[in-house]
């Protein structure tokens, strides 16, 4: 029985050490030590390289280590065929809700401009709004989405949440699709993204979206955090955006290239907040855990859970 390991970018001991310590009957293989093509049962990928799949025949599922998917179901030679299990995880859910309630409070309460006053010594009391004076739009109310749209309720933010098909949610404005996206957006101060990438979404965060947020609103001007997928986004339009005022900051946890290049803008740009795609990390113990009783399920002939849908992309 062997299972395929590939981790990018983290450490792959790390899952390793996890992974056959909760399977010791398995034989594990890092797909850095396969020369020929092989035959496995699993796939364990975080961002496998382009020819993985053309060297691995007779799988029978596919786990990826983080919650989105594009980084697999991109790869060229990706079968279609076998089903894809993502990460749905109560310890990522929770880190993703901290980002998205923290940044958002972070430009409720004005931080950069109170910590621009201490640097001066300045003290100065400003207009300090209330929570209940933001509105807070969430692209995406899957697993993410909705956790995070809730705490922002309990912190008392106005919350509105976009998704794919039509919701209805304690105390969260609800719109769908493309028209509701406009709806949405002309009543948004901050606006977080939380969407997956798929061809829909691919692009979105450009300018055009931006100047339809409202520049009037209790924090002087709209502001973004994507913390979803980079190629969501495009740079370009992100800077233009923030040097003619139509956003007054940017919180980025992803980018259309990852690393972010140093000769990126972004780096320097006074209004924005860059962090290295850390939004919510995968954390190997409770992951482990995870595919581990995925395999005894489907062992067992119960169904996997959390299967992607190939069609939709995520
Ligand atoms: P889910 O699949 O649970 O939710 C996706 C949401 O996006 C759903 O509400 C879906 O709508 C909505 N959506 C998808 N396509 C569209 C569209 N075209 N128009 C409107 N809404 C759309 O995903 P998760 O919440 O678990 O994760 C979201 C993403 O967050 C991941 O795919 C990943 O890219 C990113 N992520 C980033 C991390 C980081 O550290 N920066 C960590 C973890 C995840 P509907 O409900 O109708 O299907
Ligand atoms: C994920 C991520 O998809 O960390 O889980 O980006």
């Amino acid at each position: 029985m062997t299972i395929i390991l590939h981790v990018h970018d983290w450490d792959e001991l790390d899952w390793l050490k996890n992974l056959s310590g909760l399977m010791p009957d398995r034989n594990f293989l890092s797909y850095s030590q396969i020369e020929n093509d092989i035959q496995a049962d699993y796939a364990i990928l975080w961002k496998p390289p382009a020819q993985l799949f053309e060297q691995i025949d007779g799988l029978k599922a596919i786990f990826s280590l983080g919650a989105g998917v594009d980084h697999i179901v991109n790869v060229a030679g990706f079968p279609k065929d076998v089903p894809l299990v993502r990460v749905v995880d109560k310890d990522l859910t929770n880190r993703m809700s901290e980002y998205v309630v923290f940044h958002c409070l972070r430009y409720l309460r004005q931080y950069s401009l109170l910590k621009q006053q201490q640097t001066n010594k300045i003290w100065h009391k400003g207009y300090q709004p209330s929570a209940n004076e933001v509105r807070v739009g969430v692209l995406g109310l899957g697993e993410l989405g909705l956790d995070a749209a809730q705490k922002l309720r309990v912190m008392g933010f106005n919350v509105l949440g976009w998704s794919r098909s039509e919701k209805s949610i304690d105390g969260v404005k609800c719109f769908h699709g493309p028209d509701g996206l406009d709806t949405m957006l002309a009543q948004t101060d901050i606006l977080v993204s939380l969407l997956p990438l798929t061809p829909q979404t691919d692009g979105l965060l450009d300018y055009e979206l931006f100047a339809k947020l409202p520049t009037n609103g209790a924090l002087g001007g709209p502001y973004l955090i994507n913390v979803g997928r980079g190629q969501s986004q495009r740079e370009a339009g992100i800077l233009k955006a923030l040097d003619d005022g139509t956003l007054a900051g940017a919180t980025l946890d992803v980018f259309e290239v990852e690393p972010l290049p140093t000769t990126s803008k972004l780096w320097t740009h006074p209004n924005v907040t860059i962090t290295p795609h850390n939004g919510a990390d995968s954390s190997p113990r409770a992951i482990c855990q995870n595919i581990a009783d995925q395999i005894a399920r489907f062992e067992a002939g119960l169904l996997l859970e959390n299967v992607v849908s190939i069609d939709r992309g995520y």
